[in-house]
This record gives structure tokens, sequence and C-alpha cells, in this order.
């Protein structure tokens, strides 16, 4: 069985059709892309997962439970993280707090809340920051401060929303490092990213979305190569 599995989502807001008969699945272990020019129904797909969106059509299922029409709480509870494309830290609170607020959804230990969450906010390489208030750091600190906080929950699926958007461009190697190493560590990941060289480097499976649909679903090479995929970006094929 499929550890996460999306079958025929759609979602409509008014006359737009964000998400259309959406399906696919992620194995354990697995760390699939999701790519898809601005537009194309990629962060409905996470609200849609998360519970935060109810979809019109279809159903989202963790290890064969069915996760749609849970609050998204329940379904952090679950197992499902994820981070934000706009990012949400909680601007008045210490990074180590941010992140305890995630621990604490799996004990009510505060103390080993504060623990867990000190181990995490070293393994995103922000230790220097614990005590500095969320608003005080750069777009590329915050993307790994959201990254710890999903982590604290404990996620079976981690889902992250455009990585390294908005991240200067010499901190981009250190994110794909990170992501790697959860990956190699056993999560199962699914990484929505626009930048098309990060996410061939670190995905085994790419799934592509143009208006809301599953245009293509495959190995990296295989994907980018795609007639329908090179054509939605209009021109801007990736050639590794
Ligand atoms: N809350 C919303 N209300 C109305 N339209 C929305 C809403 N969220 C997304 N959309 C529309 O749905 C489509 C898909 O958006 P989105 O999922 O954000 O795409 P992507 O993340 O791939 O750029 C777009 O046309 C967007 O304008
Ligand atoms: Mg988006």
């Amino acid at each position: 069985m499929s550890l996460l599995s999306v079958s025929g989502v759609s979602k409509r807001f008014g006359g737009i059709v964000a998400n259309r008969g959406i399906s696919f699945d992620v194995e354990p272990g697995e760390l699939v892309g999701i790519i898809g020019p601005n537009g194309a129904g990629k962060s409905t797909l996470f609200e849609v997962i998360t519970g935060f969106y109810r979809p019109d059509e279809g159903e989202v299922r963790l290890d064969g439970a069915r996760l749609t029409g849970l609050s998204p709480d329940v379904v952090c509870r679950r197992g499902i993280a994820r981070t934000f494309q706009k990012l949400r830290p909680f601007q008045g609170l210490t990074v180590l707090d941010n992140v305890m607020v995630g621990a604490l959804t799996r004990t009510t230990d505060v103390r080993h809340a504060r623990e867990r969450a000190r181990e995490l906010v070293g393994k995103v390489g922000l230790a220097e920051k614990a005590e500095a208030h969320a608003r005080t750091l750069s777009t590329g600190q915050r993307k790994r401060l959201e990254l710890a906080r999903g982590l604290a929950t404990e996620p079976r699926v981690l889902l992250l929303d455009e990585v390294t958007g908005g991240v200067d461009q010499r901190t981009i190697p250190e994110l794909v490092r990170l992501v790697r190493s959860l990956h190699a560590g056993g999560l199962t990941l699914l990484v929505i990213e626009h930048n098309m060289r990060v996410i061939t480097a670190v995905a085994q499976r790419i799934v592509a979305l143009h208006l809301g649909e599953v245009i293509a679903d495959g190995p990296p090479d295989q994907v980018t190569r795609d007639r329908r995929v090179v054509e939605a970006y209009l021109g801007l094929a990736y050639v590794p």
C-alpha cells in the first residue's frame, strides 16, 4: 500500500479549476517533486492534502486511512507536516519557541519539547539563532525554521512548498543538502520546487502539473524531456 495516495482530487474557486482530477501515489521513503508553471495548482494541492481546503471531488489517504474531511490539526497529528510558500513563522517568538510549537503537538512535556526543538534547530543549521526572534531572520533562515517546525511534529510525510523560492542563490546548495539529508534519513517528502536544477537533483520522481492537471509523472530525466512539460514552460525547457 502507498504511504500517501491522492485520488481524483478536484478543487474549484468559482470558475477557476485549480486542481482537476489529480491522482498519484507516494511510496514510503520516496522524494517526489511537484513542478508546474505559476498557477498550475501546486499550492492548492498542498492545501487539500493538509486539510486547509476540502476538495470538491476526490480524496487523500495516508496509509490507507482517509484524511479528506479532517481538520488541519488532525491531519498534522496523523503525520503530515508542511511548510508554506508564503512563510508564516510566529514573528514575535524566538526560533526555539517556534519549533517548540511543533514539538508540543507530540508531547505535553515542555522540557522534552524544548530539547527536541533545540536538536532540530541545530539540525537545520540555526543553532546560533535559537534565541533570536523569527522576524529578524533572512528568508533562507526562515525557510529553515519552517522546516524545523514541520519536523518537530514528527511527520511521516513532509510537504515543502518552494523551498528555494525567494532565497539568495548562495544559500540554495545548503538547503538542497538539508533536504537530501532528511530524505537519506528515511523521511518521505513531497517537494514543490520552481528551480528545475534543484528538483532534478533531489527528486526520484516528478509529477508535473499544468492548469490543475497532471501532465507527466515519472523519473526526472523523463519528465523534463516530456513534450507537454516543455510546452507548459513555454520554452523554458531545462536541458540536463
Ligand atoms: N483561495 C483562492 N481563491 C481563489 N483562487 C485561488 C485561491 N487559491 C488559488 N487560486 C487560484 O487557483 C489557481 C492555482 O493556484 P496555486 O495552487 O496557488 O498555483 P501554484 O502554487 O501552482 O502557483 C490559480 O489560478 C490561483 O489564482
Ligand atoms: Mg504555489
